[in-house]
């Protein structure tokens, strides 16, 4: 049974998203001392769907964001301020209302003038760079993008950004009705983890999938700073061994993941993956030095190819251009495309393999490669030996 004030500050809450007037409502106090929900923070929402509310669900060490439609919302915020919560701030354009209460259940009502003068909906690509929470999120303090408060440290900015980036195109491409709950993925050559951890993060918060990740990682510091965190943070299915990508054993990987893993690491992983019949492959190559030595290009292009930048960067787009066709030899479909940009990080292509069912034309993509390696006077891709597909092409 709600009190009195209650009631008053429910109708206030209905009549400011009937009149269009809501702007935000927070839910704070827990009655329950023990209990590991600290606060809610209700705020509109624009979606592909239509207008919502948007919960965040604000926990010790995490944020959950789940999104209702106005009539659901007002069911539950009922429900909150009966069961879970003594104090709610609501702010709407024409005035705050504080309802605020103590364990013996007497409540007050307190009206003051509006904080806020116009409502500003968050638009869903908002709402997504919110997945990855500053607020209470311990790895990144850890790691050293935020402070004790939370907030982005100077010449932060930009890592932060990146991690985004980095989560809103991985969740497109995982679709979670194609893996099965417990999906395994390898991030190799790891790092210092910043976008392992967010992946956990997002995946377990956003998703219905339970990610069992593993992180491996050549430096054995960065290898203990990682459990370390991962620990802290009760990420429970994240660790971090220390080895080499080539040397790993892996098994039934489900999605492979190789960020800016120098020069020919990047094709070990790509290799890795393959081996394991990962459905997923995502790789974003860097420091491409293997074709680069073997360019020996006798034909026209030797013309242009006399420029130092200009064959590198020719180096670059044949390397991964043959790695992509070797995936699809393989039986992947895939793209190459920027994901961030320059701005923030030169090393900003990504390739991505997704298993195919259908039957690629082996013969005919080999005869490709081939033709380019001739062209190029290349003598073999670093990948071809590691599938052992050298003598084919
Ligand atoms: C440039 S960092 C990228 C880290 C992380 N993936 C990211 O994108 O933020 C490359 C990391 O890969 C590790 N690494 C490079 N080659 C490796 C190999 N063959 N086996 C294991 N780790 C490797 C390096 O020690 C380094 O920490």
């Amino acid at each position: 049974m709600l009190e009195n004030q209650q009631n008053i500050f429910l109708e206030k809450l209905i009549l400011s998203t009937e009149q269009k007037e809501f702007v935000k409502l927070v839910l704070s106090k827990k009655r329950d001392k023990n209990s590991d929900l600290n606060k809610i923070t209700v705020l509109p929402v624009q979606l592909k769907e239509g207008f919502r509310l948007s919960f965040v669900y604000n926990y010790q060490t995490k944020d959950i964001t789940k999104n209702y439609t106005e009539s659901e919302a007002l069911d539950l915020i009922k429900t909150e301020i009966e069961t879970r919560f003594l104090n709610a701030d609501l702010f709407t354009v024409s005035e705050n209302v504080q309802l605020f209460g103590n364990p013996k259940g007497n409540f007050g009502i307190k009206i003051s003038e509006p904080l806020f003068k116009e409502i500003k909906p968050l638009s869903h690509d908002k709402l997504k760079k919110q997945w990855i929470a500053t607020e209470n999120n311990l790895y990144l303090r850890e790691l050293g993008i935020t402070n004790a408060a939370g907030e982005i440290r100077p010449g932060m900015h930009d890592k932060f950004r990146q991690i985004n980036k980095y989560i809103e195109v991985v969740s497109g491409l995982i679709d979670e009705n194609r893996f099965a709950e417990n999906v395994k993925i390898a991030d190799m050559g790891s790092g210092k983890g910043y976008l392992t951890f967010a992946l956990y993060d997002f995946l377990s918060k956003n998703t219905k999938l339970k990610p069992v990740i593993s992180g491996i990682e050549f430096r054995q510091d960065l290898v203990d700073f990682c459990n370390k965190t991962a620990q802290k943070a009760k990420f429970d299915k994240l660790d971090f061994v220390q080895g080499t990508i080539e040397n790993s054993v892996f098994e039934n990987i489900n999605i492979l993941i190789a960020l800016h893993a120098c020069d020919t690491a990047t094709d070990d992983a790509i290799a890795k993956g393959i081996k394991s019949g990962a459905s997923l492959i995502i790789v974003a190559p860097c420091c491409h030095k293997q074709i680069r030595k073997q360019f020996n290009v006798t034909n026209d292009l030797a013309s242009v190819l006399k420029h130092g930048i200009l064959k590198e960067r020719q180096a670059e787009l044949i390397t991964d251009g043959i790695r992509a066709l070797i995936l699809e030899a393989h039986g992947y479909k895939t793209k190459v495309f920027e994901f961030i940009s320059t701005e923030h990080t030169p090393k900003n292509v990504m390739i991505v393999a997704e298993k195919s069912d259908k039957n690629s034309n082996n013969a005919e993509i080999l005869s490709k490669i081939k033709a380019i390696k001739n062209f190029f006077g290349i003598e073999y891709h670093y990948l071809e030996n590691l599938l052992d597909i050298r003598h084919k092409i």
